[in-house]
């Protein structure tokens, strides 16, 4: 199964609080790490993060500034847990364009985690499903073995970040918006999507196993019939 989430309202739980809407990104990083002790508890194999949205960058540069710092202690910080619980730990986005410290720290967790199969975290920093999609277009027309007239989903989809990742099965937004915000866009087709509005900073181990229990009643069709209604 793989879980992915919109973590939203960081600023908000701040605001409502009279403090400064990075203590809502400090607190947000922290709910991360005990997300991630559920995830692996129920045998979550795939869990993604979207962190910092390709629009993000047009936040105020304090903003910015903080949220990369907390990105960059917060992959340094799990690097030996990652390793110990068998985390394969992926980042998609345009990584070229986070400040060059984030991007080696990065870069070294993919290549200390690249062995392992156990569960796989991925986190979506600078992401955007439209420059997902200009990316994956400029490198499938540069291929010139590409076979345009027979060309597939399939295809089409090992240009795309997440081409090792299974699509996600249920995207958790907390915060109460009921938007994508440009999220996995192509990738979502067929997730099943649930909306809370606790903000981020509040979410804990309770409300995901509310999520994860509303997904096991659905009924995911994927365009086809109800086997029971076909008679
Ligand atoms: C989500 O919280 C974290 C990021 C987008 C980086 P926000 O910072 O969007 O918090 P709100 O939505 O303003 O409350
Ligand atoms: C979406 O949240 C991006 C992340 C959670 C990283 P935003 O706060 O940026 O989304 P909008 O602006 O409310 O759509
Ligand atoms: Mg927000």
């Amino acid at each position: 199964m793989h879980v992915a989430f919109i973590m939203d309202g960081n600023g908000r739980w701040a605001q409502a609080r009279g403090l400064p809407r990075h203590e809502g990104h400090r607190r947000g990083a922290a709910v991360v790490k005990k997300i991630l002790r559920v995830v692996e508890k129920n045998g979550i194999k795939y869990a993604t993060f979207f962190a910092f949205s390709s629009e993000n960058f047009s936040r105020p540069e304090s903003e910015i500034n903080f949220l990369m710092n907390l990105f960059e202690k917060f992959l340094k910080k799990y690097n030996k847990t990652f390793c110990e619980k068998e985390v394969r730990f992926r980042a998609i986005g345009d990584l070229s364009q986070l400040p060059i410290n984030l991007q080696l720290a990065i870069e070294k967790l993919i290549q200390n985690t690249a062995c392992f199969d156990k569960f796989h975290l991925t986190i979506a920093l600078n992401y955007g499903a439209r420059s997902e999609v200009i990316y994956a277009m400029r490198n499938l027309l540069k291929n010139k073995n590409v076979d345009v007239d027979n060309l597939t989903w399939e295809d089409f989809e090992q240009y795309l970040y997440t081409k090792d990742l299974p699509d996600p099965d249920l995207i958790i937004r907390t915060s109460g918006e009921q938007r994508l915000s440009n999220f996995l866009l192509l990738q979502s087709a067929y997730a099943e999507l649930y909306f809370t509005k606790t903000y981020w900073p509040d979410f804990d181990e309770k409300e995901f196993l509310l999520a994860i229990e509303d997904y096991g009643i659905r009924e995911r069709r994927m365009g086809k019939i109800n086997d029971k209604t076909n008679n």
